[in-house]
């Protein structure tokens, strides 16, 4: 029996869409930060049942839930040669529904305790892959700090991996959550659709000059540089989804009211950016030393539930 601890992260260049979608191989090349303090517990033992079982939060699921984590445990029983069923437990610390991409913490932490408790011993490039054929994020919450997931020629080489340590900036995510009031389309139907918007080919295109930008604004730590390429990136991904058949509009009214705000605030010289995954909560990230005003700003505005404030993340790991 193993436990293992995953963080989530946010996708500061996002991935969206997949060039074979069983496989969960990405049509692009994504950059991310772990987020410390929230993660996902998760213990994996393999015994004599009939079938695999899945706790979360101390509710058992079965459906698609339970299949989706049978499917990365099959894969799992392949690579040690063994039959046993498994039982799955597994809680989050932050809550479910709050936009923060809880599959990405979900399946790291599963890939990691379950080839563990099987008896292998994979490397981080494997865990990333395997995390991977769960939840294409989940490749990215294996490595620890700040994280690029390359597309790779093939299977093989579509992981990811750390480009800067936990230490290396000071960047702070605070999580505005907005109350969304449609139920959302979840990312793995829209990553099949993301070929129908007439803009995701040049969405596309032109992610390498975008991950170049991003990733040297986090080597230099140049704010100013990321700021612009993390919202153009976020916006542009969103453009993709509402032009897509059928369309995804993530947003609510509050969402573009914090975007509006974060620009003035900005342009005002408060270091802070947006970014927006598949859901209506605004992730504004800025420097530690204005963590506190910009969390004090948000929970002012109309329509801000609540805000979760978390800095850079370490990699999954066995407790
Ligand atoms: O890993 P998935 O299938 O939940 O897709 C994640 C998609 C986004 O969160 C919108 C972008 C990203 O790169 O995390």
């Amino acid at each position: 029996m193993y436990t293992a601890i995953a963080h989530p992260n946010i996708a500061f260049i996002k991935y969206w869409g997949n060039r074979d979608q069983a496989l969960r191989l990405p049509v692009n090349g994504s950059i991310s930060m772990n987020l410390a303090g929230l993660y996902t517990r998760s213990t994996v033992s393999f015994n004599a049942s009939k079938s695999d079982a899945l706790v979360i939060n101390n509710h058992v699921v079965g459906g698609k839930g339970l299949e989706r984590v049978s499917y990365i445990l099959d894969l799992v029983r392949g690579m040690a040669n063994i039959t046993e069923k498994a039982e799955v437990k597994s809680e989050n610390n932050f809550p479910s529904g709050a936009g923060i991409a809880s599959s990405a913490a979900a399946f790291a932490a599963l890939a990691l305790a379950a080839s563990k408790a099987a008896g292998l011993n994979l490397n981080e490039a494997e865990l990333s892959r395997l995390a991977r054929r769960g939840s294409g994020s989940a490749s990215r919450s294996i490595p620890g700090g700040f994280v690029e997931w390359q597309m790779g020629a093939s299977e093989e080489d579509c992981f990811a991996f750390s480009i800067a340590p936990v230490e290396h900036w000071n960047l702070v995510d605070c999580v505005a959550v907005v109350n969304a009031s449609h139920k959302k389309t979840g990312s793995t139907e829209g990553h099949a659709i993301a070929a129908t918007s007439p803009l995701q080919q040049a969405r596309v295109a032109d992610v390498p000059r975008r991950l170049e930008i991003c990733r040297s604004a986090i080597l230099n730590r140049d704010f100013e540089s990321f700021a612009n390429i993390i919202e153009l990136d976020s916006d542009v991904m969103h453009a993709v989804m509402m032009t897509s058949n059928p369309p995804l509009v993530y947003w609510q009214p509050a969402t573009l009211g914090i975007f509006h705000e974060v620009r003035a605030w900005r342009s005002q010289g408060l270091p802070a950016a947006y970014t927006v995954d598949a859901g209506a909560n605004v992730h504004v990230i800025c420097l530690s030393e204005f963590a506190k005003e910009v969390e004090k700003k948000l929970r002012a505005l109309p329509g801000v539930n609540d805000v979760l404030v978390a800095g850079a993340g370490g990699a999954a790991h066995i407790e």
